[in-house]
């Protein structure tokens, strides 16, 4: 893996999961940008939701965003579900150089089945209470961001695959 790595896809597609064990197996610098939100702003996602509203939270996701990408010393970054959808955070993605994307491609189903019992700690679905609603709203939330996904310069159909098998595709393909 020469270039650097930005891995997107939708919430619980296991972008935290692969960057960690790509970190682990290359032994190169990791940082996920939900936890560097976090740790810059002292204040969990859900409290930055509650307190200050989404709008304040993508504009601050576009700094820490921008930041890791102008460092080089990160190989890998793991971002939000939606940070490539909003403003020019795909532009900024695609503009740096010697930095590959993958989207991590995961069907609806599955998508459900992870974050229902993932929900708590996700502003944007939280408050959906049963299952039907909360596959109705990703139904509807993926197909307006597949368009931004989709712009990834590596596309990873990781369905019924192993976190190895995930890792070593990416790897691969990268090579
Ligand atoms: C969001 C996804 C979350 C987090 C925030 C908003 C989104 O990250 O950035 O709650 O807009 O999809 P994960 O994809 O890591 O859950």
């Amino acid at each position: 893996m020469t270039k650097r790595i930005v891995i997107l896809g939708y919430m619980g597609s296991g972008k935290s999961t692969i960057a960690e064990k790509l970190s682990k197996e290359t032994t190169k610098k990791m940082v996920d940008l939900d936890d560097y939100i976090e740790k810059k702003e002292k204040l969990s996602i859900p409290q930055i939701f509650k307190t200050k509203g989404e709008i304040y939270f993508r504009k601050i996701e576009r700094a820490y965003l921008k930041e890791l990408l102008d460092d080089s010393t990160i190989a890998i970054i793991s971002l939000g579900g939606g940070t490539p959808c909003y403003g020019d955070h795909l532009e900024l993605i695609q503009k740096t150089e010697n930095l590959a994307s993958v989207y991590l491609s995961v069907p609806l189903k599955t998508l459900t089945d992870r974050l229902y019992q993932e929900k708590k700690n996700r502003p944007l679905i939280s408050h959906l209470d049963t299952k039907e609603m909360l596959e109705d709203f990703i139904r509807k939330h993926l197909f307006e961001r597949s368009f931004y996904y989709n712009q990834a310069d590596i596309v990873i159909q990781t369905e019924s695959k192993s976190v190895d098998k995930i890792t070593d595709e990416i790897k691969t393909k990268l090579l």
